[in-house]
């Protein structure tokens, strides 16, 4: 047992199974799980990330301790908040019309906000959004390796942020935290520190000259 939470990633596509594998090498037990039969995603599962285990996305969030989503947003309007309830979940979703379609509820704003709002029972973490899949298993670095990059995690709740801060520093990232999921609004598409990946003083400098961080 490593006594590092447990990890439950819904989505493998492109970003979930290598939060899974980051997860993994850093010690933390991963269940991964798609919408539907992990037989599905057995073999793949066996070979892209070994140590994983494929669950239905019930079972994996029952036993878990922090829910990655990793799924496209407009499917996470289909997810039945009571899943989540009592859970610590890290949202690595971005708004990306083009691919979601136009999604009323996250037009204006923080997305983060509004996952946040459909999951009351939750305590939402914006996290692993910002930095692209190929990218963020790259540029992982253990902490005091020279190039180590930055990463953003946001939340209203300081204990949640702490715990998601303490993921990303293990998976090979300096946590830069934010103090709400509102401030977390500069990880997102069209934000300052979207799909750069930056050394921690360039994220702060980003952060701090966005406008977005003063309103
Ligand atoms: N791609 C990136 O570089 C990247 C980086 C950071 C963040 N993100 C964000 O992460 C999200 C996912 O992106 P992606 O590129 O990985 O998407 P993707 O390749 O389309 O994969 C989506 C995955 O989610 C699963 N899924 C859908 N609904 C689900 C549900 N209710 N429960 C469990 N699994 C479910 C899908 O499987 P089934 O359809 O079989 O259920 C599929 O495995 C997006 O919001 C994206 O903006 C992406």
């Amino acid at each position: 047992m490593s006594g590092l939470s447990r990890l439950a990633v819904l989505g493998a596509g492109h970003v979930g199974p290598v939060i899974a594998r980051l997860a993994i090498k850093a010690g933390y037990p991963v269940a991964i799980a798609t919408s539907g039969d992990p037989e599905d995603i057995a073999l793949i599962t066996e070979l892209v990330i070994p140590g994983a285990q494929p669950r239905w996305a019930s079972d994996a969030v029952a036993e878990a301790d922090i829910v990655v989503l990793a799924i496209p947003l407009h499917r996470f309007l289909d997810v039945d908040p009571a899943l989540l309830n009592g859970k610590l979940v890290v949202d690595a979703m971005n708004y990306w019309p083009v691919s979601d379609g136009a999604l009323e509820p996250f037009e204006d704003g923080g997305s983060s906000e509004v996952v946040a709002g459909r999951l009351a029972g939750s305590a939402v973490v914006k996290a692993l959004n910002h930095i692209g899949y190929h990218e963020l298993e790259d540029r992982a670095r253990p902490a005091g390796a020279p190039d180590r990059r930055a990463a953003g995690v946001a939340g209203d709740d300081p204990a949640a942020v702490a715990t998601i801060a303490g993921l990303v520093d293990r998976i090979g990232y300096e946590p830069v935290r934010l103090e709400s999921l509102r401030a977390g609004r500069v990880l997102q598409p069209g934000g300052p520190v979207f799909g750069v990946v930056l050394t921690r003083p360039e994220f702060e400098r980003a952060v701090r000259e966005d406008a977005r961080s003063l309103a």
